[in-house]
């Protein structure tokens, strides 16, 4: 299969890339804008595949997008970039809605106007897989039972309000124009190449470096934490696979507070890396909350694991011991973002 896949060199993305050279025969055209999330590093190992193409472009770009497809022709397109952070999203959202709504609207009418293009049997064939989000669902209380594929949108912050929009123009185009288009929505991910702005990266560094870990309000809030290459692999099978129409809601059954997570983290780095001024957590400090803080995120997989035939295979402890070690192997990488990209400053508090 040949997949124009967008947002290939962020965090999730890059993983997907990665998963499809190493473990399949498909072929991908990867087009990315290189925003401050972007990687080039973390595709190193698959770039010089012949089964890897790359095109520097903004999926805003109309011409851009039709050139893409034209010249490509791909039988499916993996659509992953979006601006991801929700507290940049407080600080700005014009980007967020340029992006995720204007650019998914862009993307969608380029890849409409390719497959019409098409054979009967190849826009048979076609598929446009939307990576989405569970943060479109709301917020759960502590009893609420989790989100489904069934659960009304309800977005709050404008990162999820721009993600709700573009899973509508989505599901418009799937239902008017009869573009085989379908939706998966994924709780957090965690895992190795996250950008050091999301909690996991961000206090993992901190603790490393001695420096403060940033949690918001009382620490009780709530996600449910997927590994990142088990979401690769999701992602895949569900670009095989996946049915027009449809919608797929990831999870891994992975629920923690976020004071469990961060704790977990110092704990781990305690006996990895110890430190001589004491035990890690010492560095925890509550901080004002974020504006609107969703209270908590998970996902019932059920119907998605079966549909699929995928389930995550790390628990969470599993997965956060690799992520940590990952950062501990590979300071080059975040130390050159922490220098000249993003140093781990406070965002989104509206101030
Ligand atoms: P990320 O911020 O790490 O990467 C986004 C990538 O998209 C970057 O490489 C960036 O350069 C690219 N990009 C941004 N704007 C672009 C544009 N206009 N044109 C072309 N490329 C552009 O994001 P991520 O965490 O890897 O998330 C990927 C997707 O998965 C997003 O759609 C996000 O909403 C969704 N998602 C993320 C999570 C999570 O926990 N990170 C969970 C569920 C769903
Ligand atoms: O649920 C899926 C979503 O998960 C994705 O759609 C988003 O792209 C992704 O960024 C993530 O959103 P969150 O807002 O849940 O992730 P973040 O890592 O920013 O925050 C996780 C929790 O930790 C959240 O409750 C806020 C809190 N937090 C975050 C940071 C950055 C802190 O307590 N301290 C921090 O410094």
């Amino acid at each position: 299969m040949k997949i124009l896949l967008t947002g290939g060199c962020g965090f999730i993305g890059s993983a997907v890339v990665r998963h499809i050279i190493r473990s399949t025969n498909h072929s991908v055209l990867n087009v990315d804008k290189m925003t401050y999330a972007a990687s080039e590093e973390a595709l190193e190992d698959v770039g010089s595949d012949s089964r890897y193409a790359f095109l520097k472009a903004d999926i805003a770009d109309g011409t851009a997008m039709n050139k893409a497809f034209e010249s490509f022709q791909p039988d499916a397109v993996m659509h992953l970039a979006a601006e991801s952070h929700v507290d940049r999203s407080i600080d700005g959202p014009g980007q967020f809605i340029q992006t995720n709504i204007v650019g998914t609207f862009t993307l969608l009418e380029a890849a409409r106007k390719y497959w019409l293009s098409l054979g009967k049997e190849a826009q048979k064939r076609f598929r446009f897989h939307h990576i989405s989000t569970d943060e479109v669902f709301g917020a759960l209380d502590v009893n609420d039972p989790p989100f489904t594929e069934t659960t009304p949108y309800d977005p709050r912050s404008p990162y999820s309000a721009s993600k709700a929009g573009s899973d509508h123009l989505v599901s418009a185009w799937f239902h008017t124009y009869g573009f085989p288009a379908f939706i998966t929505n994924t709780t957090n991910n965690y895992g190795i190449w996250h950008f050091p702005e999301k909690l996991i990266p961000l206090v993992t560094i901190n603790a490393i470096e001695g420096k403060p870990l940033p949690v918001y309000g009382n620490g009780t809030n709530m996600r449910d934490w997927l590994f990142v290459l088990d979401h690769a692999e999701a992602l895949v099978k569900a670009v095989e696979i996946g049915e027009p129409g449809e919608t797929y809601a990831i999870g891994a059954r992975q629920p923690r507070t976020n004071l469990e997570v961060v704790k977990t983290i110092c704990s781990i780095l305690d006996e990895l890396a110890p430190s001589a001024k004491g035990k890690h957590d010492s560095l925890i400090e509550f901080v004002t909350d974020r504006p609107g803080h969703d209270f908590r995120y998970e996902i019932d997989p059920q119907r998605a694991e079966k549909a699929l035939d995928w389930k995550a295979k790390h628990n969470f402890e599993a997965g956060i011991r690799k992520t940590v070690q990952w950062y501990l192997d590979h300071k080059d990488w975040w130390q050159k973002i922490r220098e000249k990209n993003y140093k781990g400053q406070r965002l989104g508090t509206t101030k």
